[in-house]
């Protein structure tokens, strides 16, 4: 096991009863923690949020409802993000959109790692490149490399362990380039091997820059 200390919190959001992605959910938990991250598992069944009206930061201290409370600390005390991604009509699950537009500042100067999976042959990639533009908006640029899962259903089992292991080859990649940008930013954010100021977060599409 590998001594690098980082926390990930795992993001996954389907409200559907029947849903299917939670053993890809499952899956890369367990991955990261036998590489030794702290890993918390961020499930929209377990953090039911309401449909966004006020944002966590538009709360005043200590008023926001218990379970986005929890999710905003896990968020702010992660050093990157795996997105756990069904593909609905080509594009993200609303129950996803819905946990990951309540926080802001959370995600600022951290990394994402983005998986995406599908019931058919395809493995979300059209939900993939939505997901690229939703996340860095967010201040969360996700890394080059993704994770796409096919036939989801069959690819994993409840515990979260692969059926077809050519899936735990690949994963060994995947996490390993998550890993070096988790290191890297967190490195840059202690300023142990970068000496720049961070820089202003831009807001350009909000009118913020
Ligand atoms: C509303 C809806 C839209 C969907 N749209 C797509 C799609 O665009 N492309 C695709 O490959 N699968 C699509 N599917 C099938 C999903 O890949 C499949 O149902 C998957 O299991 C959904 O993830 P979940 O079970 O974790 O909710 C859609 C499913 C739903 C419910």
């Amino acid at each position: 096991m590998q001594d690098h200390g980082l926390k990930t919190a795992v993001i996954y959001g389907s409200a559907r009863r029947e849903r299917r992605g939670i053993n890809a959910a499952r899956f890369i938990v367990n991955q990261l923690g036998n590489r030794g991250h702290t890993v918390s598992l961020v499930d929209t069944e377990e953090y039911q949020l309401p449909m966004l009206d006020l944002m966590h930061k538009e709360y005043d201290d200590g008023k926001a409802p218990q379970a986005m409370q929890e999710v905003a600390d896990i968020l702010a005390s992660a050093d990157g993000y795996v997105i756990v991604s069904g593909e609905y009509n080509h594009s993200v699950p609303p129950a996803l959109k819905n946990l990951l537009d309540h926080y802001q500042s959370e995600y600022l100067y951290k990394p994402s790692a983005i998986v995406t999976y599908s019931a058919g042959p395809f493995g979300g990639v059209r939900g993939l490149i939505n997901l690229r533009g939703i996340l860095a908006e967010l201040g969360t640029p996700s890394i080059p490399s993704a994770f796409p899962v096919s036939v989801v259903q069959k690819s994993f089992d409840k515990n979260g362990e692969a059926i077809d292991e050519a899936y735990e080859k690949r994963v060994k990649r995947f996490l390993d380039e998550y890993e070096w940008y988790a290191c890297a930013l967190r490195n840059a954010r202690e300023k142990e091997t970068c000496d720049s100021e961070q820089p202003v977060q831009q807001g350009l599409c909000r009118g913020t820059g």
